[in-house]
């Protein structure tokens, strides 16, 4: 059946309800790094549908996983036990040294969980410590509690009253964390690197305020580690590197590779105070996307794909940074391993667009910051090749500023 990139619009005009603001393209098609759209066009994708594709598309391996797993079960439902849960709660116990999982479906949902599990902790100890403290430029997710943490005015406003007792403390500021909180506080949720307020990795004198905060009031750490886990920045997840010890973490994005998969990650401190039936879900951790996920986490941990992105990371700031140089536009670089922003002394939105034209996908965040988050199996000479394009993008943009 022949579909023209007309009649996909027309359609999605008429029957998808509009909260997205799409660019006029239509990919049917990707390989590795590279995504094809509906006229066959080639585009290098340095943003993996936004830290989703972290084995690039098409990945035969995964391809299989899936394939077979399709063939063989999907869902059973959690009133049952399937073999792979338990796999790869020990895979993630071990990268992340929080020995147990809940498996949700996004990452709004694994932030609802951590949320969720940390007012349960609290109501078992029989403290009443309502408060949460949340960073200004934060995004935690789109459901009332993810949204209640997400400081950006223009997505809490239509939908307030959103959860009481939550506080924002500017990022970075350590004297500002340390004097909110208190015995009230129920926890602390931090990305530690924030990635849709403009990637901004935190200071390691803010985390270790963190630390300090927590250990002197007793409120737990919830690590958003959505965006910035599982390898992105080089590490198996960013906390680790800003010597964070949180109480739970939730990822999602990067988990399945494109299958649908979030997850809480939780020490056995708070998760002694869960029961039966505190929280659930249908779908969570059925057997396609703990299958997806098992491989994902293969080819990260055993595959060497983290040690790679490490690798390639180091050569990509290198050349984001001289790249910086020579555009009076670019304002400042930041970022670790293959999560980079670009803060421009302008909106991002052109640079974007100037960038597609040029066949190279990256993103606008918190409206300056051109952001790229590469599939992590990139090679240093597809980097090149796409910050090349991004380079004659940034002078289309610069030069006629
Ligand atoms: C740090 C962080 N947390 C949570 C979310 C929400 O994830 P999802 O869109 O899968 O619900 C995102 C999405 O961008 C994110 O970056």
């Amino acid at each position: 059946m022949q579909t023209t990139v007309d009649d996909v619009q027309a359609r999605e005009a008429r029957y998808i309800l509009q909260t997205y603001r799409r660019a006029p393209i239509t990919f049917v098609r990707g390989k590795g790094v590279r995504l094809y759209d509906a006229d066959g066009g080639e585009y290098l994708d340095l943003l993996s549908g936004i830290g989703v594709a972290s084995l690039g598309h098409a990945h035969p391996g995964l391809a299989r996983a899936i394939a077979d797993q399709a063939q063989t079960l999907l869902h059973t439902s959690n009133l049952f036990y399937h073999p792979l849960q338990g796999q790869l709660g020990e895979h993630l116990a071990n990268l992340s040294g929080l020995p147990r999982t809940f498996f949700c479906n996004s990452g709004a949902e694994a932030v609802e969980a951590c949320l969720k599990f940390a007012r349960r902790y609290w109501y078992t100890r029989g403290e009443r410590r309502p408060e949460i403290i949340a960073l200004e430029k934060s995004f935690h997710g789109r459901t009332f509690g993810s949204l209640s943490v997400t400081a950006d005015e223009h997505y809490r406003a239509p939908f307030v009253p959103l959860l009481s007792d939550v506080r924002f403390v500017p990022v970075n500021d350590p004297e500002a964390l340390l004097s909110a909180v208190s015995r009230s506080t129920a926890a602390i949720i931090a990305e530690p690197v924030q990635g849709e307020g403009g990637v901004r990795p935190l200071t390691s004198a803010f985390a270790h305020a963190i630390g300090e905060a927590c250990s002197k009031t007793g409120a737990l750490l919830i690590a958003d580690e959505v965006q910035s886990g599982l390898g992105r920045t080089g590490y198996p997840f960013y906390f680790a590197a800003l010597g964070l010890r949180p109480d739970l973490v939730s990822v999602g994005k990067a988990l399945g590779g494109g299958v649908p998969v979030g997850a809480a990650l939780i020490n056995e401190e708070v998760a002694s105070t869960i029961s039966f039936g505190d929280h659930g879900s249908t779908y969570g951790g059925n057997l396609l996307a703990c299958r997806a996920a098992l491989c994902v986490l293969d080819e990260l941990v055993g595959g060497g794909l983290m040690a790679h992105v490490a690798r390639v990371g180091r050569h990509v700031e290198q050349r984001l940074r001289a790249m910086a140089a020579t555009h009076a536009i670019v304002k400042e670089v930041r970022g670790a391993g293959l999560m980079w922003g670009l803060e421009l002394t302008r909106d991002a939105a052109p640079v974007v667009q100037a960038a597609v034209a040029r066949r190279v996908i990256v993103n606008r965040t918190a409206e300056t910051v051109v952001r790229l988050l590469p599939p992590l199996i990139i090679t240093g000479a597809e980097a090149d090749e796409g910050l090349d394009r991004l380079d004659a993008a940034l002078g289309d943009v610069g030069d006629n500023a």
